[in-house]
């Protein structure tokens, strides 16, 4: 994607890239939408996609693939063992991030498993620029438990900061003589990290947090899941990497770090998992677990369909025009809330634009759930799903008492060339007219929670009948309109 100036002088993001298959989707009429809501317990993940008008639930396993990665589809090699597949994936892997091995796995959350079992023993803790939800239950499942230690900035929803998502490199050092090297199972950077708004890493701190750890020597882990957005930022906000080709920045990366792992279903456009490793000791105990959970080590879980799909769109993440069409179309939504006086955390990220429950919903209490509230008020002003980050999206604390979110976020997630300026834009307007009406959003109360990942399957209740009014308001301003 680029920015190209038309004659008002204005610029706008152009695609690089034409639609040549559509899936059709529905938008329904308020009332039905408020009755989907109500059918799915107030909670997003439990929508039927066929009642969603714009998914943006995630970008996970949902961007759109090139002809290129269905074409490569056609000639997978299916083996259980030793599948060609196997090898080209291997390949690529290898030139991209010249890591030497390669694990496959079925997903990230996969990955995560592996890691946790062969780095986390019960009472060590794992440091890390912020946690994401299912790497942090793998870690505490594991007896283990995590520290962040992310600047102080990057909690600040409003900011300039260009790479919210580094390490607090004093925070890094107090904790490592504070608990001591034997009780610290690894150090994670995630990249584009997610549950800030998909705030990147910059190479500079990537580099100091490298040397300090191979200085104690504390295995480095990098979540490179959401990597292609954070190469976007690396290349259009760090000046010594404007001119250096996407690969390389990746190799650099790669030199800094233990282990590699992602969701392939973010990175590379596919689905599927994959852990790097250089080292023999590491490969080795992590390999023994690979046939356990995952399948044989020529394809851990994976279609070889869709790993041959992984190769293809590994490749083309190497592509600025691939790689920017999220960032890109997140600033544009970001920027259309920010004209209208709506909360969202900037500078605009990867992954999604970010609503700022906290002050979207002020008048809600963390308890019950703005963040919650919000995605679920959306999907009724809009047919738009987006997911929370917030107080639910926590796990209680042994005690049983509620974790309160230090962010609540409602994450309008932009898979990688899906919609269209139009559809952002509708996106954007109903935004507005919810927070012209936002005192008609109320809070919500849990009728079933689980105990583990609570917000994948939980259901929930409204306080007070505020879904009606909404639909209610809706309908006398909108009239007709869908
Ligand atoms: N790490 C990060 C940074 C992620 O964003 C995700 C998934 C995972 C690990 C786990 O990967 O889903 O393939 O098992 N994020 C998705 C999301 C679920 O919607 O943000 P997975």
């Amino acid at each position: 994607m680029s920015h190209v100036k038309i004659m008002s002088g204005e610029n706008i993001p152009l695609e690089m890239h034409k639609i040549r298959m559509v899936q059709k989707i529905n938008l329904l009429p308020v009332e039905d939408r408020l009755l989907a809501m109500q059918e799915a317990g107030f909670n997003t993940f439990l929508l039927k996609n066929r009642d969603v008008y714009l998914d943006m639930l995630t970008d996970s396993g949902v961007n759109a693939m090139s002809e290129n990665q269905y074409a490569a589809m056609i000639q997978a090699d299916d083996s259980y063992a030793g599948s060609e597949t196997f090898y080209r994936l291997e390949s690529v892997l290898q030139d991209i991030f010249g890591m030497k091995y390669f694990l496959p796995a079925h997903q990230g959350r996969a990955c995560e498993n592996i890691i946790a079992k062969v780095f986390v023993t019960p009472g060590t803790t794992a440091l890390m620029n912020f946690h994401f939800t299912t790497t942090k239950s793998h870690i505490t499942l594991m007896g283990g438990s995590v520290e962040e230690i992310i600047s102080d900035e990057g909690l600040k929803i409003q900011s300039d900061l260009p790479f919210k998502g580094d390490i607090d490199l004093d925070k890094l050092n107090e904790a490592i003589s504070r608990l001591g090297k034997s009780k610290i199972s690894f150090v994670r950077i995630e990249a584009g990290t997610n549950l800030i708004g998909g705030q990147p890493v910059s190479m500079r701190n990537m580099h100091d947090v490298s040397r300090i750890c191979r200085d104690k020597d504390i295995p480095l882990i990098y979540d490179a899941s959401l990597l292609a957005d954070n190469l976007y930022f690396i290349k259009t906000r760090d000046k010594k990497y404007k001119d250096i080709a996407i690969k390389d920045i990746i190799r650099e990366i790669a030199s800094l770090v233990d282990v590699i792992y992602f969701s392939a279903r973010k990175l590379g456009s596919a689905r599927g998992g994959a852990i790097l490793v250089s080292d023999d000791e590491m490969f080795t105990r992590m390999r023994e677990l690979i046939p356990l959970y995952e399948g044989f080590l020529t394809y851990g879980g994976m279609s070889v369909r869709e790993m041959e799909a992984m190769a293809v769109g590994l490749q083309e993440t190497l592509d600025m025009d691939v790689i920017s069409q999220t960032p890109i179309f997140v600033e544009a939504m970001c920027n259309e809330l920010i004209a209208k006086g709506i909360p969202v955390v900037t500078p605009p990220g990867g992954l999604g634009c970010h609503l700022d429950a906290t002050q979207f919903c002020s008048h809600i209490p963390q308890q019950q759930y703005p963040s919650g509230a919000l995605a679920a008020a959306l999907f009724i002003a809009s047919g738009v799903r987006g997911m929370e980050r917030g107080t639910m999206s926590e796990q209680r604390n042994a005690d049983g008492s509620e974790r309160l979110s230090e962010m609540e976020l409602l994450r309008l997630a932009i898979p990688k060339r899906v919609f269209t300026l139009s559809q952002i834009k509708y996106t954007a307007d109903r935004i507005a007219w919810l927070y012209k009406n936002r005192h008609l959003i109320g809070g919500l109360e849990f009728v079933e929670e689980p105990q583990v990942l609570r917000f994948f399957f939980g259901r929930l209740q409204p306080i007070g009948n505020w879904p009606e009014q909404l639909a209610k308001q809706f309908r006398a301003d909108f009239g007709e309109s869908l």
